[in-house]
């Protein structure tokens, strides 16, 4: 294990003022957002729609690293060049989505076990010789009538446990992302419980594996209430009840913390963020960003309704979200500035 080069790139990842762009959604997923904006799921469609985000002039300034599919990571831009030389030319970090994706939990109704473990030592060889320096895996936890369970918590922690090693070995930065989802009408209280109960059960397993912990990026879920709750949480309650939780669970030696959105709106996700870092001073962790929908959507719903010449105003939209999410790991972001929205 290559302990600089971990800590070296884990510290790139959330360099001050800079976050991850999730551009890494599997075919299916990314079949689901086309229908929704007409675009027909083809691989050439992807293709052209990632090169979009991948090839925008100044991202570096936002943006730290771009988690691609396996698909992306061996496809090229037009210009011919391989899109992870196109990230490294302007230095911006390969990631990779590794894990194969979720099943149904043995035994456990409504429960989900993500599965990508076989092969697993392999891939990563490959991924690596394509450019990869980051990987991520997702496992999902899910509130309601007795769950999660202690089984599903701890089956999911083993398993994002022995991928990190894994990655390890060939000096690949896991993102381990145990997502508490934020479907149901679940109390930010019962999002509190299932946070700090997952996130503890993932550090202890990290450990055990031995797994370095400095090499390693948490990609967490916000603290809150779930989408139909009656009682929605304010940016003062997810910040405070998030950065509580962050403290309860996580050991002070973890690289960083970046949140996914999650279903949560654009400026919601970069409100919440802000006002995390408005009062985490003094955390042992920086507090970024690695969000797909909350800065993607603007952008493919621009380039689609006409991507033949839509492409600038898409890319236009990439980095306005970029900033402001960039702006809200420093505490700057204000709603203000969403007046200046270029579309
Ligand atoms: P969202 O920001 O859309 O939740 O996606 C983050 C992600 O990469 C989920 O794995």
């Amino acid at each position: 294990m290559d302990k600089d080069v971990l800590t070296r790139v884990a510290k790139q990842m959330v360099s001050p003022g800079k976050g991850i762009i999730a551009a890494d959604e599997s075919s299916g997923t990314s079949k689901k957002r086309f229908d929704a904006v007409g675009i027909a799921p083809t691989e050439e469609n992807r293709r052209r729609y990632r090169e979009i985000i991948i090839t925008a002039d100044g991202l570096e300034e936002y943006i730290s690293g771009i988690i691609l599919f396996d698909e992306t990571i061996r496809q090229k831009a037009s210009d011919g060049r391989p899109f992870p030389q196109v990230l490294a030319d302007k230095g911006i970090l390969t990631g990779i989505k590794v894990d194969a994706g979720l099943k149904d939990l043995a035994s456990h109704p409504g429960e989900k076990i993500t599965e990508g473990l076989d092969g697993l030592r392999e891939r990563l060889v490959e991924y690596k010789a394509l450019g990869a320096t980051f990987a991520k895996w997702r496992a999902v936890i899910t509130i309601g009538n007795n769950i999660p369970t202690d089984a599903c918590i701890h089956a999911n922690a083993n398993a994002m446990a022995r991928y990190a090693a894994l990655c390890q070995e060939v000096a690949i930065v896991p993102i381990v992302e145990p997502e508490v989802l934020i479907d149901g009408d679940h109390s930010i209280k019962a999002c509190y419980e299932a946070t700090v109960r997952t996130q503890k059960k993932l550090f202890e397993e990290l450990q055990e594996q031995d797994v370095f912990i400095p090499g390693v990026i948490l990609k967490a879920s916000m603290v809150i209430a779930g989408k139909e709750a009656p009682k929605q949480s304010t940016p003062e309650e997810v910040a405070r009840e998030t950065i509580r939780a962050l403290r309860t669970s996580l050991p002070k030696e973890l690289a960083g913390v970046v949140f996914l959105s999650g279903g949560q709106g654009d400026e919601q996700a970069t409100e919440n963020l802000n006002e995390m870092n408005k009062i985490g001073a003094g955390l042992p962790w920086p507090l970024s960003f690695s969000y797909s929908r909350a800065i993607q959507n603007p952008v493919l719903k621009i380039w689609a309704a006409d991507p033949e010449h839509n492409a600038a105003k898409a890319v236009q939209a990439l980095l306005f979200r970029s900033k402001m999410n960039a702006l809200a790991t420093k505490g700057e972001y204000k709603s203000e500035m969403e007046k200046e929205r270029p579309y």
